[in-house]
Parts: C-alpha cells; structure tokens; sequence
C-alpha cells in the first residue's frame, strides 16, 4: 500500500486509522480529510510529526463541493489509491440529535441529518475518489458501518435513524462493489463493523457493552480482517473479527 486515504480523520477510529497507517514503512502518504482539520489537536500533532507523509484537507460529507474539492487535490497528487477508509458517521450531536428510543422521537430534520452523514455522504466520497481504485491491481474500499445497521440481526429496536442510515449505507456498500468490479476485478470494497469502541460516539452508551475496545485495537483487528479479504469478498458486511454479519 503506497496512497491511501482516510475520511473521517478528526474521531477515535479516523484517528487510529491515520496513526496506523503512517506506522506502516510501505504507506507513502496518508491523505487525511476531516471537516475541521485546523481545529482538531489530535491531526495537528501527528501532522507535525509526520514529516510530509500527511496531507490533510477539509471535508464534510454533507458538502459535496467539499468532497470534490478534497478529490481535485489528491487526484494532483497521485493517479491512485490503494486504500480508502470512509469512516465519519454520528449516532448524536451537541444539537440535541440522539437516537430514539421510542417511535415517537422520530424526528424529519434528524432523520435527514444522520442520513446526510451516514448513508449519502459515505457514497458522494465514492463519487468523488472511485477513479484512483480502477488500477487494476489490490485496492480497499472500507465503509464504516455498525452491526446495529443489520436488518437481520435487529432484536432490540429503537435508534431508528442510526440502524436505517447504517442499512443505507450497507447497500449502497453492496451497489457500487458490483459496480467497482466490474472496473477492476482485484477491487474490495466492504462494509466494517468495529466492535463497541472508546470514542465520543459511544461514551453516553458504554454502561452496556460487554467488551470495550480502544479504537487503535479495533483498527488493528480491522486492518488484518482487511489484509486477509480476497476479492471475492467484496461488497461483504464484516465485524473486527473476520465474521460476517447477516444484512
Ligand atoms: N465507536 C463505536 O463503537 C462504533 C460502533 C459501530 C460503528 N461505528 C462507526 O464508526 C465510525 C467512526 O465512529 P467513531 O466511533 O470514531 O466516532 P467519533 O469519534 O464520534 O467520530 C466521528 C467522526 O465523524 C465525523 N463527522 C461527523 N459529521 C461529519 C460530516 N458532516 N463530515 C465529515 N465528517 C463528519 C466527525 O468529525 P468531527 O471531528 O468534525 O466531529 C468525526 O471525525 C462511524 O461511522 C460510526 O458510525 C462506531
């Protein structure tokens, strides 16, 4: 892996993704993008530490001027990407969004927005970087989804707008693998659960997770399921473990 890309930068999983990647001798360059790179003390200080394998832009996924712009600069920089991670998504904000617990919470400007952030703004960055992955040799396409996005796995309910963005974004994880292929058969493009992990996204629910992971654990476990996937499991729905998860 020489180019890779990580959208999503400035939270726990983009994070470690970044950090794990530059660890990496053969990863060239990172391109990193986040939606307020300049504001967040995490990418600032592994930028200064980097020594130029790290090029950060500003990117939010509900801007696709944002997403093309960010696509203009690495397509100047490289003609290829053998990895790309889309891994922003929210769960709640200091807004007031939060998951709904019961059917009565069902809010349209809240459902629009996790659905902006989770489901469409994960497929306009394929819009935007899907030509550097037609190399024809290996390349990854790595969407962050959640286990909770599993129709079939679905005990427990609630949390509507996060389980169906999440679902969204498992098909559309699923329509552009066929796609990819069909424009280079080495292509792997998937969709990821990462365990529970330490990050803001779950802090106001990790009284019941049973096992807690540090983000840069569930990106190693993630990274290895990652380098043991052949082709044929492209357009999969995996957990850091290797399993396979039922749609
Ligand atoms: N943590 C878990 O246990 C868990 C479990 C299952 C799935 N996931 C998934 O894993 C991914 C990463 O989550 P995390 O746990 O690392 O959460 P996090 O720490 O809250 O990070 C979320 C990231 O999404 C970014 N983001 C939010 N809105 C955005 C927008 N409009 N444009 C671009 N970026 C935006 C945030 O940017 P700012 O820094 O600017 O806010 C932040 O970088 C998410 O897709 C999440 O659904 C996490």
């Amino acid at each position: 892996m020489r180019y890779v890309l990580v959208q999503g930068a400035s939270g726990g999983i983009g994070l470690a993704f970044v950090r794990h990647l530059l660890k990496r001798s053969d990863v060239e360059t990172v391109f990193a993008g986040a939606r307020s790179p300049g504001s967040s003390e995490a990418l600032q200080s592994i930028l200064r530490e980097a020594g130029g394998r790290l090029q950060l832009q500003r990117c939010d996924v509900t801007d696709e001027a944002s997403i093309a712009d960010w696509a203009t600069e690495v397509k100047r920089r490289t003609d290829r990407l053998d990895f790309i991670a889309n891994v922003s998504g929210i769960l709640h904000d200091a807004d007031g969004l939060g998951p709904e617990r019961r059917i009565e919470h069902a809010d349209p400007a809240q459902l629009q927005k996790v659905f902006a952030v989770n489901a469409f703004g994960p497929l306009l960055v394929a819009k935007h970087f899907h030509p550097l992955l037609h190399h024809g040799e290996r390349a990854v396409f790595a969407h962050l989804s959640a286990r909770v996005g599993s129709i079939g796995d679905n005990r427990l309910g609630g949390w509507y707008a996060y389980r169906a963005s999440k679902a969204a974004l498992n098909q559309f994880v699923r329509t552009m693998a066929v796609e990819l292929k069909r424009r280079n058969k080495n292509a792997i493009c998937v969709a990821l659960h990462p365990g529970t992990v330490d990050t803001e996204l779950t802090k106001p629910f990790q009284k019941s997770a049973k096992v807690l992971f540090t983000p840069d654990d569930s990106v190693s476990k993630m990274m290895k399921v990652l380098t043991e996937l052949t082709p044929a499991a492209t357009g999969g729905f995996f957990a850091y473990d290797g399993s396979t998860i039922d749609w």
